[in-house]
C-alpha cells in the first residue's frame, strides 16, 4: 500500500510515497532554512509564503515514479505548528483527496516524529515503547503501549531542547539553526569546562526546563570570556544530552518499556545518538538524521500504521494539537 504524505509545519515543505508505512519511494524538502539563517529564526509569515510557491513543484518531485491511481491515501499533518504553514499543507492535501478521490488521513507531527524510526528498516521497535521527541519545537517523552496508543508523560515546561541549542548558538555568535553548529563545534572541545546545571534531573515528573541553561550560558560567556566556543559548545552540549537521556532511562525503566525511539531535529546530534546507543544497545530505534529532521516520510508511516481515514470537511489545521 502507497500513501502520499505532506508536511508543512514549520519552514519545511515536504512531500513524500511510502510502501506499507517502511519503504520510501520518494522525499521531496525543499526548506526556506536559507531565508532564516539570514534573521536567525523562522519568520512565519516568510515561511508561509515559501511553501505555498515550493508546495506544486514538491509534490512533482515526489510523485516523479508514482501516478495518483497507485496512492491508497494521503496523509498531512494538521498540527501542532504554525497556523499559515499547516495550512498549505492541509489544504492542498484536501484538494488532492477530493480531485483524486482518495482518504485523507490527518496525523499530528509528534506522531509523525514518532514514526520516523519504522522508516527503511527490517525489524520494528516493540512495544510498549518509549519515545523521546526532541526538537526546535518540542521535548516530549511519550508512552506508545500499541499504534495510536500514545501517552503524554511529560515536556519542557518552558523552551524546547533544539530552542535552547539555537539560542545558544546564538549567543556564541554560531550560524543558525544551532543544533547543527554546536554539533560541530563540540567535537573539538572539552565538555568538562563548564558544568553546566542539569534541571529537573532529579524532579518526581517528567518534565524538562531548558530555559535555565540559556540564562546560566549567558552568565558564563559575560564571566569567563575566555573559554573557547568549543569547550562552551561541548560543556553545554553534555548538559543537555545529559538531562534527556537520564529522564529517558528512568522513565524506560518504570514503564517496562522494550524498545527506546528518538526522534526530532534534536535526534540528529551526535553526542545524543552515541549515548543513547550506549545506554539503550539493540532496544535503541533512530532513523538516519535526514529522517530526523521534518520531512514528509514519516508522515506516510505514521497514516500507514493509523490507517484512519476522517471526512475531509472535518479536517482542520490545529497549531496547539497536543497527545493526551
Ligand atoms: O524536527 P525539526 O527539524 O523541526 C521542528 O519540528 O522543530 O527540528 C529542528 C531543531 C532545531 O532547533 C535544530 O537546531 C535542531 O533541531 N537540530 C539539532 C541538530 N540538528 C538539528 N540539535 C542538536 N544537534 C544537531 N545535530
Ligand atoms: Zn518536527
Amino acid at each position: 500500500m502507497k500513501i502520499l504524505g505532506i508536511e508543512t509545519s514549520c519552514d519545511e515543505t515536504a512531500a513524500s510515497v511510502v510502501e506499507d508505512g517502511q519503504k520510501i519511494i520518494s522525499n521531496a524538502v525543499a526548506s526556506s532554512l536559507p531565508i532564516h539563517a539570514q534573521t536567525g529564526g523562522v519568520i512565519p509569515e516568510t515561511a508561509a509564503r515559501e511553501q505555498v510557491k515550493s508546495m506544486i513543484p514538491v509534490l512533482q518531485e515526489a510523485l516523479a515514479d508514482t501516478s495518483p491511481e497507485e496512492l491508497s491515501a494521503i496523509a498531512v499533518t494538521y498540527g501542532p505548528g504554525l497556523i499559515g504553514s499547516l495550512l498549505v499543507g492541509v489544504e492542498t492535501a484536501k484538494a488532492l483527496s477530493l480531485a483524486w478521490e482518495k482518504p485523507l488521513i490527518p496525523i499530528n507531527h509528534l506522531v509523525g516524529h514518532f514514526y520516523s524510526a519504522f522508516l527503511q528498516r527490517e525489524t520494528s521497535p516493540t512495544f510498549p515503547i518509549l519515545a523521546l521527541i526532541v526538537s526546535g519545537g518540542h521535548t516530549e517523552l511519550l508512552l506508545a503501549k500499541d499504534h495510536g496508543d500514545f501517552k503524554y508523560l511529560g515536556g519542557t515546561r518552558d523552551d524546547a531542547a533544539g530552542e535552547a541549542f539555537d539560542k545558544v548558538a546564538r549567543l556564541l555568535k554560531l550560524s543558525y539553526p544551532g543544533g547543527p553548529a554546536i554539533d560541530k563545534a563540540s567535537v573539538d572541545g572539552a565538555s568538562t569546562k563548564i558544568n553546566f546545571p542539569r534541571p529537573l534531573l532529579d524532579s518526581k515528573d517528567w518534565d524538562f526546563s531548558f530555559s535555565g541553561l540559556k540564562t546560566a550560558a549567558r552568565r558564563e560567556i559575560e564571566n569567563h570570556p575566555e573559554i573557547a566556543v568549543e569547550d562552551f559548545a561541548a560543556s553545554f552540549q553534555e548538559a543537555v544530552v545529559d538531562v534527556l537521556l537520564a529522564k529517558s532511562q528512568k522513565a524506560y525503566k518504570q514503564f517496562g518499556a522494550k524498545s527506546f525511539v528518538l526522534g526530532g531535529g534534536v535526534a540528529a546530534n551526535s553526542l545524543l545518538r552515541k549515548k543513547a546507543s550506549e545506554i539503550f544497545d539493540r532496544s535503541l530505534f533512530v532513523s538516519a538524521p535526514n529522517l530526523s529532521i521534518d520531512n514528509a516520510a514519516m508522515i506516510a508511516s505514521a497514516a500507514f500504521f493509523n490507517f484512519k481515514p476522517i471526512p475531509r470537511q472535518k479536517v482542520k489545521a490545529d497549531p496547539g494539537l497536543q497527545i493526551d
